[in-house]
């Protein structure tokens, strides 16, 4: 059982969650996910680690209702327990000091770009971080992320907050006044898709961190595998990041659909994706 130790919700559908799980604090690192299922009937859901305490022995999630078992978790209070929490999964990113890092989020995305950009950052690297939303309301993570960066840029598609556009329309300005030496994209496929093409033209090494349906998590389900320069890879065990100049987008996209419907049915609005790795 892994108790709540605090709950706070930061946009609308979007909390932040610090939870008990001392095993998963002891031994995590930057870009590692885990799976939770919050009762014995739910279905696991991978989450990544947005940050962690070893000291006290707790990780904070960052989890966006999209779902049956995201509803769940958001209802459950203060105090409340999960039933368990399997992790830390996946391949931590590779860090090292390479100068110029633009760290991109999308959205939710963000959440995930946190804890790399704070990684590269303690390494000694310069971090520019670009963060963008559809509009103000869901610009998520703003402090957290000036906080590491050496410049935030941020934008919003209806120019409600920062500057308007996409966060290729920053990064582009980005690439034009520094040399960069690597980007980190995530977020939603269709800007991954888009931030890839953009590097693909300066050369710039660009990785991605992916999102598919997951199941078990470990490598033996095969839900989870996507295309990366024609072979097929799991992304619980090979990725979760991958090159992005690598990767099918395109055949992503249409697995990622697969269960769209579904979850706006439990959801019951309009809008919500499927249930993913946040
Ligand atoms: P969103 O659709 O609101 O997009 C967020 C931002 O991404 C936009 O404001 C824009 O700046 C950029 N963007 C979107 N489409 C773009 C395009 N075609 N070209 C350039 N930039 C573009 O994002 P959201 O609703 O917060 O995200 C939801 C999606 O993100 C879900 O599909 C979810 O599964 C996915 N997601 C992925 C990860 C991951 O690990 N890759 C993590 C969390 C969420
Ligand atoms: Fe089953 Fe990756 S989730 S193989």
């Amino acid at each position: 059982m892994h108790k709540i130790m605090s709950k706070k919700k930061i946009a609308e559908d979007i909390y932040k969650i610090v939870l008990e799980a001392p095993a998963v604090a002891a031994k995590r690192k930057a870009g590692q996910f885990v799976v939770l299922r919050p009762e014995e009937t739910s279905e696991r859901i991978p989450l990544t680690i947005f940050d962690s305490d070893a000291g006290k022995g707790t990780i904070t999630i960052i989890v966006q209702v999209v779902g049956k078992t995201t509803k769940k978790i958001a209802l459950l209070e203060e105090g409340e327990t999960l039933l368990d929490v399997a992790g830390p999964l996946g391949n931590p990113t590779h860090i090292e000091r390479k100068g110029n890092i633009a760290v991109v989020g999308g959205g939710v995305g963000t959440a995930v770009a946190y804890p790399v950009a704070k990684a590269f950052r303690e390494a000694g690297n310069d971090v520019i971080g670009i963060i963008g939303a559809r509009t103000k309301e869901l610009v998520i993570l703003e402090d957290e992320m000036k906080a590491i960066t050496s410049e935030l840029l941020i934008t919003t598609d209806d120019g409600s907050y920062g500057r308007k556009g996409f966060v290729t329309d920053a990064l582009k300005e980005v690439i034009r006044k520094i040399t960069v030496a690597e980007v980190l994209a995530v977020g939603p496929v269709p800007m991954m898709k888009a931030v890839c093409n953009l590097t693909k033209q300066h050369n710039i090494r660009t990785m991605v961190s992916l999102n598919p349906i997951m199941v078990d998590g470990t490598g033996m389900c095969g839900a989870c595998r996507v295309t990366v320069a024609g072979k097929t890879r799991f992304t619980c065990v090979d990725g979760p990041e991958f090159d992005g100049h690598e990767v099918d987008f395109d055949e992503l996209t249409k697995r990622l659909k697969g269960y769209s419907d579904m979850e706006k049915h439990y959801i019951g609005h309009k809008g919500c994706n499927l249930e993913n790795k946040v």
